[in-house]
């Protein structure tokens, strides 16, 4: 943060850490040197405090969470600058979010361009706000704004956050000259009603079912997530609480959170997020370098109506298929269907003087012991369950099946035993995650972190657990291997659970991050 003496009895305190002014240590420190500076200078009567390069600062240093604890140390400062003597004035241009924010609640003014953005967002995170930010916006704004903006994170446009009262002026021209011009205008006027650490936060008669509201809408709208409900708890503190106990309680759930499985996989995310978009697909598997395979012929499982357009097609391109289907009646209509088809075709085809290959096709049938006693699940109302209804959803034991699965084990040999919760977890998410280090070592994946966000953003992985490749390096790479190897030792037909070269070779690393994965485990053997 830089130092300036300005005219008219002014310091500005401009805070400059590219790319967003983050909370750096040293962004702090300068802070409160610039702070300092201005106390101990007589001819300073008031300070602006602004962010360069149009932002005003984004909060707290993601990038560094790993090694300290962010907000607890920062709130301290946001406190000297309310007790602060000389009237404190926020230019915010850009954004002012998490750490931003806090640090502007603690300025005795806040001015902002029309297009800056303000909130707390630390719940997207996995934490909370605690740099005093559960405790002075409800003082500021009031309590069901503050578990609004709070809980959802969601930042507001300078327009709003005038109208909730986080914002004193909002202007179209340069915040910080604005900002000059403002602090002489209120040098003479008295600083308490501007702290909001000594101010109460605003009574409502229905305060308990306020809260108990707000709990049961996070819990519906983030379920497993712990920071929503966190974070309403350090609200609750600073309704129930002085501002000396609030900020003892905000400090103590803000540590509870930040060393949570939650918190390091929610800042994953943020940084994976963030590379997914930079990064291109590895130079091998580009659509841009990879030429096309000659296929030589084409599988094509199931004769529904999507199956027989998908044979035909192929068999139309005189590439030879070979369809599969398990009930006789389906094979038979198919059969007639698609023979009929390409009949048409070659009719009209002749008819256009066009020269007519007839294509190779082959059917065949499978033996899906379950599909051929036409128990295909929910659709016909049996399956491995049996259901209330066909479509139905309803579904309880079978007593047929236990006949049907005692006979099979006795026709194979097998013993029946329980299988444990955590079997059936690990060997769904280990043969997954297998599978994800199978297409890393392929190179069809440029990075462990675009498999994750894929899983996130498709296919509904909860956030708080990073994704799968993430989850991996939680549980710890050797684990991994080592369940895998025992389950493949114990289940060799499963070809999923045989641990893939890649693992294996960063295992013998230990349990290196995900950041480090593709440079310790070198580059991809390509099929593409
Ligand atoms: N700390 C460290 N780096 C950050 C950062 C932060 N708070 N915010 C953004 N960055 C980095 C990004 O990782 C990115 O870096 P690279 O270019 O090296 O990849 C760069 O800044 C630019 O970010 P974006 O690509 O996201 O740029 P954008 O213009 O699309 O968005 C933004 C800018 C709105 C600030 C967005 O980055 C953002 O939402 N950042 C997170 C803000 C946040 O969550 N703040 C709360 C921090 S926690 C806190 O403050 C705790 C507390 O109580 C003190």
């Amino acid at each position: 943060a830089e130092y300036l003496r300005l005219p008219h009895s002014l310091a500005l305190i401009r805070l400059r850490n590219p790319p967003v002014n983050a909370l750096s240590l040293a962004v702090v420190n300068g802070i409160r040197e610039g702070l300092q500076k201005a106390m101990s200078d007589h001819t300073i009567k008031a300070i602006v405090v602004c962010g360069a390069n149009d932002k005003f600062c984004a909060g707290a240093d993601i990038s560094s969470f790993s090694r300290s604890s962010p907000g607890i140390s920062f709130g301290v400062v946001v406190d000297e600058i309310q007790r602060y003597e000389k009237p404190v004035v926020a230019a915010i241009r850009g954004v002012a979010l998490g750490g931003g924010l806090e640090l502007a609640l603690g300025c005795h003014y806040r001015i902002a361009h029309a297009e800056a953005r303000v909130g707390l967002p630390e719940v997207a995170l996995g934490i909370l706000p605690g740099a005093r930010g559960t405790q002075l916006l409800p003082r500021l704004i009031g309590v069901p704004m503050s578990l609004d903006l709070i809980t959802s994170g969601r930042p507001v446009g300078a327009d709003e956050a005038l109208k909730l009262g986080i914002l004193d002026v909002v202007i179209n021209s340069d915040p910080v000259e604005e900002a000059v011009k403002f602090s002489q205008e209120i040098l003479d006027k008295p600083l308490e009603p501007r702290r909001l650490l000594n101010k109460s936060v605003p009574s409502l008669p229905n305060m308990d079912s306020i809260f108990s509201e707000a709990f049961a809408k996070v819990q519906k709208q983030y379920p497993g997530f712990l920071a929503p409900e966190t974070s309403i708890q350090a609200l609750q503190a600073a309704v129930n609480l002085p501002y000396k106990l609030g900020i003892k309680e905000e400090e103590k759930l803000a540590l509870y959170l930040q060393k949570s499985g939650q918190a390091r996989a929610l800042q994953y995310v943020f940084f994976a997020e963030s590379s997914v978009h930079k990064q291109s697909p590895p130079s091998v598997a580009s659509w841009q370098t990879a030429s096309p395979q000659p296929i030589s012929s084409v599988g094509v499982l199931g004769l529904g109506t999507m199956g027989r357009g998908i044979a035909m097609c192929f068999a139309k391109a005189g590439i030879p298929v070979v369809a599969v289907e398990s009930d006789p009646k389906q094979l038979e209509i198919a059969k007639k269907a698609v023979t009929s088809m390409l009949e048409r075709e070659a009719s009209k085809m002749q008819q256009s003087g066009r020269a007519w290959t007839k294509p190779t096709l082959t059917f065949s049938s499978s033996a899906d012991m379950l599909c051929e006693s036409g128990r295909f699940g929910q659709k016909t109302g049996k399956g491995w369950y049996q259901y209330d209804k066909p479509l139905g959803r309803v579904h309880r034991p079978d007593p047929w099946l236990s006949e049907f699965l005692s006979q099979y084990r006795e026709t194979h040999h097998l013993e029946s035993r329980s299988i444990s919760q955590e079997e059936i977890l690990e060997r769904c998410l280990y043969s997954l995650i297998n599978e994800g280090f199978r297409i890393l070592g392929e190179g069809i994946a440029a990075s462990p972190e675009q498999i994750d966000i894929i899983y996130l953003s498709g296919y509904g992985w909860p956030r708080y657990r990073g994704g799968p490749m993430f989850y991996a390096a939680t549980v710890g790479l050797p684990v991994v291997l080592e369940k895998l190897q025992k389950y493949y030792t114990q289940n060799p037909d499963v070809p999923q659970l045989e641990p893939s070269d890649y693992l294996k070779k960063l295992a013998a690393h230990g349990n290196p991050p995900p950041k480090d994965w593709q440079s310790l485990a070198g580059p991809p053997g390509s099929k593409l």
